[in-house]
């Protein structure tokens, strides 16, 4: 059997927590002051809506990346991680040559994720000019599965925020952490992404989503009871990876940019439903399909919501699908695996099922009772193997806290 119930978030946590300080010790020789770990996140509804100002309803899950952390005394920093072969290291005051505006990070990609954030906090805190920040030693271990769509990328930032605000005791706040995060994730990493992943992970809580509001950044926590209706969230990881720093992401994204200025507005957000007869007589269709995934999926967002609240999460099934079915057929992110896994578990009895994050590959979820897990995540496989594709890797999620200090 292939599928995994969902792991006792304590003890997920405690891996990455536990790796990333052998990882630390091996670098170094001596123990972390401290490990910080931050969540990945799936996202409930609301995809590709937030670099358009509008709405997400993420929710942070049980895996987590973990940072082990120590300060040093001669303003050099130095990032390992379990993924990579080498430990990569700097002086503090050489961060910025690492990023030009113009190109592509001159260091390894992964290492621009944590070098980032810490060049992203520079900008934030006056302070580092007059050099009174310490250099420090950072060891990352992660249990979130890279190029899922499960943020990995924003659980990095998290953790690794968490750990330098301590350290450098910075005293910023989550959306703070967000904000510097995706900072590092678009200037230094060059992804064109929104800031959903890091406000999901930085903002976290057990049982609920983050109901976010891209432009404002307020935020709401929404209570899902998911384990109080006998639900639980399907992750359908269908092992195909992608990247948002190069092709469709940022696609989509010039789209989206084009739509907006040709119907007058700041951002799609600004564009209601009723407004897409317009839409469609200025954009051409390729255009005006993304602009109308968009809108119709801000609306989506708020239905959700209003659903949750109203009638509970066995209520959201068909506002799901139908942003699964947007996303295949107008903004065209969707690929036959992610359309076979949300058709396979809708056949199978899932209430509600979708692709999750930026899409091209990576996960779908489906929200099934209980105690049809099994026999959805078994049609899922059956149904994978009859196509052809790539085994799936199948595992449950809840929604979970967000960063703190485990050790
Ligand atoms: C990726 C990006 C997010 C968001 C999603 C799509 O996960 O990092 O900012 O745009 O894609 O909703």
């Amino acid at each position: 059997m292939t599928f995994a119930r969902t792991a006792d978030p304590a003890t997920t946590a405690s891996h990455a927590v536990g790796a990333a300080t052998e990882l630390f010790r091996s670098l170094t020789g001596s123990d972390p002051v401290g490990v910080w770990s931050a969540p990945g996140r799936a996202n409930l509804i609301g995809e590709h809506t937030d670099y358009n100002d509008g709405f997400v309803l993420p929710f942070a899950i049980q895996h987590r990346t973990a940072a082990a952390a120590r300060l040093r005394t001669d303003g050099r920093i130095r990032v390992a991680s379990t993924f990579a072969a080498e430990p990569v290291e700097v002086a503090l005051d050489d961060l910025e040559t690492l990023f030009p505006s113009d190109g592509a990070p001159r260091v390894a990609e992964w290492a621009a994720y944590p070098l980032g954030v810490a060049w992203a906090l520079r900008a934030l805190v006056p302070a580092w000019a007059a050099g009174t920040f310490a250099g420090v030693d950072i060891a990352i271990a992660s249990d979130v599965p890279v190029g899922a769509g499960l943020s990995s990328s924003a659980a990095i930032e998290g953790a690794t925020g968490a750990a330098l605000n301590e350290l450098w005791g910075l005293g910023l706040d989550p959306v703070a952490l967000a904000q510097a995060g995706r900072r590092a994730e678009n200037e230094a990493v060059g992804a064109p992404t929104g800031i959903m992943d890091q406000m999901a992970s930085t903002l976290g809580q057990a049982d609920a989503a983050v109901f976010l509001d891209c432009r404002t950044l307020d935020t709401r926590a929404i209570p899902l009871g998911f384990a109080e209706a006998g639900l639980e969230v399907l992750v359908i990881d269908t092992g195909v990876k992608h990247a948002h720093s190069t092709g469709g992401y940022r696609e989509r994204r010039e789209s989206c940019e084009r739509g907006a200025a040709a119907l007058g507005v700041a951002a799609l957000r600004d564009v209601a439903v009723a407004d897409l007869p317009r839409a469609a007589e200025l954009l051409d269709e390729v255009d005006f399909r993304r602009v109308r995934h968009v809108v119709t999926e801000d609306q989506r967002v708020l239905d959700t919501v209003a659903a949750l609240a109203a009638h509970g999460p066995r209520a959201i099934g068909a506002l799901l699908v139908a942003s699964h079915v947007s996303m295949r057929d107008d903004f065209e992110i969707s690929i036959p695996e992610l359309d076979t896994a949300v058709d396979t578990a809708l056949a199978h009895g899932a209430i509600g099922a979708r692709m999750t994050g930026g899409g091209f590959g990576g996960a779908a979820i489906a929200l099934v009772d209980h105690d049809r897990v099994p026999a959805v995540a078994e049609a899922v496989r059956v149904a994978f193997a009859e196509a052809g594709f790539a085994e799936p890797h199948l595992f449950t999620v809840v929604p979970s806290a967000g960063p703190h200090r485990d050790v």
